[in-house]
């Protein structure tokens, strides 16, 4: 591996003494490269780690502006406010995320993690690159309702800051890119792939119940095509039928390509750890799991651009028996990851 050695930060020697006296070198502070370590059974990474390499020190600074409330224009709205790590980094009982001032935006919180393999970012993919996401919730109006201009000043007079702004980055700047980069060295390094069904794929002793087993199967039938492999997404966009909310009337990845046929469809959603990220789909409209089957089973409504999955031969929908909805919930415990969620690395305090 390129990234697991090494120190980023090599001695500067400095000598303004005659050469006769010998010199002392100054050490920079060190600045050690953080290992990135891919499980095995994933992808290839899509962030390219050589162009934001994470270092001990960005980590550091990542996590603290993380968490830092001045990221908004009151000083109480920080990222970890609405991805709360106790549920996989969503603003859990929230249906759509709440920002300064109570706002209400119009979307639920995505889990965050795994976002080293991720094509693109949101529910509709507005967003290309993990360093360019920041913006959208510091200069929304619902969320932090900030400029980013703002959080560089305010960020300046912090002493700690610009203390770990120069240990983490070679320019030593405290400046927009180096935030971004900052904050992506946090987010990147949230891997979740620790659950018993990774284990099980391992072979590392762990064996499914009967009834995952079970659960298992119907999900790899009927669900694993949008739900796909080991990230259970195939990171594309579909329609999967949720009846449009007049409220909000959002119309999901039409809104970036600008094509009617793109109208309704939303990223397909990783299910790992799904039993804690509720309440569900992009508007949080499903409190509980089994609210999701049911809807799947007999709430899905015809429309254009309704995936062809979801109408396989003149059946709407994908029927499932109330045995079978069992089966799926004991499986989706199997993707719940406790070494992640509660990983000290990634916790406020
Ligand atoms: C007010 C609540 C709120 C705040 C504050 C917030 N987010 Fe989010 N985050 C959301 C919502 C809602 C989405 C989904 C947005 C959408 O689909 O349009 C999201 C999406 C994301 C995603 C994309 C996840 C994916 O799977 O594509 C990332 C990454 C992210 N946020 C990181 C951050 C970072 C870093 C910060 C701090 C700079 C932050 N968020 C602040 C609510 C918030
Ligand atoms: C045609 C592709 C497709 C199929 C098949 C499919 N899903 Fe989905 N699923 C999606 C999409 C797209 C979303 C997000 C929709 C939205 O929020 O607008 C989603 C959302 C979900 C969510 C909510 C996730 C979250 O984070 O809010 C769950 C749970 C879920 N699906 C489970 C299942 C199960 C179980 C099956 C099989 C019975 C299934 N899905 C079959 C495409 C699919």
């Amino acid at each position: 591996m390129r990234f697991n050695i090494g120190i980023l930060v090599g001695l500067i020697f400095v000598s303004c003494q005659k050469e006769d006296e010998g010199y002392e070198p100054i050490p920079e502070p060190e600045n050690e490269l953080l290992e990135f370590v891919k499980p095995e059974h994933f992808p290839e990474l899509t962030y390219d780690l050589a162009q934001n390499p994470p270092t001990e020190k960005g980590f550091e600074l990542g996590k603290k502006l993380f968490y830092e409330g001045d990221l908004s224009s009151d000083g109480t709205v920080s990222c970890g406010f609405c991805h709360i790590q106790d549920f996989a980094f969503t603003h859990h009982t929230h249906i759509v995320s709440h920002g300064v001032e109570g706002k209400l935006g119009t979307r639920n919180a995505q889990p965050l993690f795994n976002m080293a393999f991720m094509n693109d970012f949101t529910w509709d993919g507005a967003v290309s690159h993990l360093d360019q996401q920041p913006i959208v919730p510091i200069t929304s109006p619902v969320e932090m309702n900030e400029q980013v201009g703002n959080v560089i000043e305010k960020l300046k007079q912090d002493d700690t800051y610009v203390e770990l702004f120069a240990a983490a980055f070679d320019n030593q700047e405290v400046n927009t890119e180096n935030m971004l980069k900052a904050l992506s060295q946090f987010v990147v390094m949230m891997v979740s792939a620790n659950t018993k069904y990774d284990r099980v794929l391992h072979n590392s002793g762990d064996v499914f119940t009967e009834e995952e087993q079970q659960g298992k199967a119907i999900f790899e039938q009927k669900c694993a095509t949008c739900h796909a492999g080991i990230l259970f997404t195939d990171q594309s966009y579909r329609n999967n039928g949720l009846q449009i909310d007049p409220e909000y009337n959002d119309i999901g990845r039409e809104r970036v390509t600008g094509l009617a046929q793109d109208n309704r469809k939303f990223k397909v959603p990783t299910l790992r750890n799904i039993e804690i990220t509720y309440p569900y789909m992009h508007d949080g409209r499903f409190q509980t799991l089994r609210d999701v089957l049911d809807f799947y089973d007999e709430g899905v409504e015809v429309s254009e651009t309704l995936d062809a999955q979801l109408q396989q031969n003149g059946t709407i929908g994908i029927p499932l028996t109330e045995e079978e909805k069992d089966l799926l919930l004991t499986f989706f415990k199997t993707l719940n990851d406790d070494n992640f969620l509660f990983d000290d690395r990634f916790s406020e305090f």
